[in-house]
């Protein structure tokens, strides 16, 4: 790969007619390393890194109990500033270039946040997340204050940096936003050309509880729709228990569904249809969830994916057949319950169709497809460097298909995979410095 002064792809192949071509140029000959595009987080949460793995609850109890009081501590600008400066850290070291981020409702942890991505040369958008009711009063906002806040952030970093700096407006979930914070987030969103970002029927208790907060709507979806939430820039992570309606709502907006599949079984949430809703046409990128999941490796993510699809897949034929030899169902009645269960799903995801999710199709869900996501010419140049000797019990094996390679990379990654995260050309991150 040749990567021109402004960071872009100059050219893209093997190295042999590359060394030719660059005799005069500086080359590094990084065989037998991989070079990969860099991997598209497009769910996390900062001020969790360091609440991982805290078992045991579902959704709402284990943010009352482990996630609130850790994010509270982020009104502490100095707590903040050190979180910032591990958490990329651990982004590049996992070899995510590109990030989509919720911090506090704090303003300065979020600027924090964004002079500390600025500083490293990570992709990233980030949002303050915004919570004016439903939530503890130390993180409570007044409706009008975090709609002025949120605005300033998005005026400060929107587009730095030639768009590698961009700002999500991210209303936490519906149970902690009023109707105007919601809807002056479509507004400010709308104005700025900015993103919104929130959590979707994620959990069966939040789905009863936004059906009594809401009952004029006719669904969770329904409720960002009247917000005026839905577009092609809102990402709406979770999205496991929605209805035909809702998913033609979601498809229609160009909104995307950010799948966190390891968040979800830790929370005990369920595991989402990922195979149907990529049929349905729903655009689906994948994203850790952090500090619901467990890690900020997209790739242990990716694995995860094809694992749950795997598992949703078998549950489903196990059910089918059993449904199949029941006496009670006339013919016609088993294949009405088998459609409407879903049981009779296709295949499940596989590795390369996962990475593809991990990186192209994370770009395709912001927008960005033209500028990274794949190795292109022209693209610019966010890319890894891997070693697939580091994931292999046999070290080294010439002439597989390379797709055999990459399945390793996914299930077996271990944290001296990546050797080095490249940003537009520049080096942010080397296991060897
Ligand atoms: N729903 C609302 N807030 C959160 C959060 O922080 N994590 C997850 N997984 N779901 C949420
Ligand atoms: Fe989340």
């Amino acid at each position: 790969m040749q990567v021109d002064a402004k960071g872009r792809i100059g050219w893209i192949g093997p190295y042999e007619p590359l060394a030719s071509r660059c005799a005069d140029e500086p080359l590094e000959d990084l065989r037998p390393l991989w070079i990969l595009p860099g991997m598209v987080d497009l769910h996390v949460h900062l001020p969790q890194h360091e609440a991982v793995a805290m078992d045991g609850l579902e959704l709402l109890p284990w943010l009352e109990t482990f996630i609130f009081p850790a994010e509270a501590r982020f009104a502490d600008a100095d707590v903040a500033r050190r979180a910032a400066v591990r958490f990329f850290r651990g982004l590049l070291y996992r070899g995510t270039t590109t990030a989509v981020i919720y911090t506090t409702v704090h303003e300065a942890a979020t600027d924090a946040a964004f002079r500390e991505a600025e500083r490293v040369g990570i992709r990233a958008v980030i949002g303050k997340v915004m919570m004016d009711r439903h939530a503890p009063t130390s993180l409570q906002e007044d409706t009008v204050a975090s709609l002025a806040q949120s605005e300033a952030l998005c005026q400060t970093w929107h587009g730095r940096d030639h768009g590698r700096l961009l700002y999500a407006f991210t209303p936490r979930f519906a149970p902690t936003c009023s109707a105007e914070l919601m809807r002056g987030v479509g507004v400010l969103a709308e104005k700025y050309g900015a993103y919104v970002q929130t959590h979707l029927s994620e959990n069966l208790q939040e789905l009863d509880w936004v059906k009594a907060l809401f009952p004029e709507a006719g669904s969770y979806t329904d409720v960002y729709r009247r917000m005026g939430m839905l577009g092609p820039r809102t990402l709406l992570a979770h999205g496991i228990h929605l209805d035909p309606h809702e998913r033609t709502l979601i498809r229609e907006s160009g909104a995307t569904i950010v799948h966190c599949p390891r968040s979800n079984a830790f929370l005990k949430s369920g595991i989402m249809p990922l195979r149907r809703w990529l049929e349905e046409g729903l655009c689906l990128g994948l994203g850790t969830d952090v500090g619901a999941g467990p890690s900020l490796s997209m790739w242990a993510e990716a694995a995860f994916a094809c694992t749950a699809s795997k598992l949703r897949w078998s549950e489903n034929q196990h059910l089918a057949d059993r449904l199949q030899r029941m006496e009670l169902l006339g013919e016609a009645q088993r294949a009405e319950v088998l459609r409407a269960l879903a049981l009779s799903a296709g295949v499940p995801v596989d590795p390369v169709h996962a990475f593809h999710l991990a990186t192209l199709g994370g770009a395709r869900a912001l927008g960005l497809e033209d500028r990274i996501g794949s190795l292109a010419t022209g693209k610019e140049a966010d890319f890894v460097v891997v070693d697939p000797r580091s994931v292999d019990p046999a070290e080294s094996r010439g002439g597989e298909p390379p797709e055999r390679t990459l399945s390793r990379m996914l299930y077996r990654e271990h944290p001296g995979m990546v050797r080095a995260t490249y940003i537009r050309g520049r080096r942010c991150f080397a296991a060897d410095s």
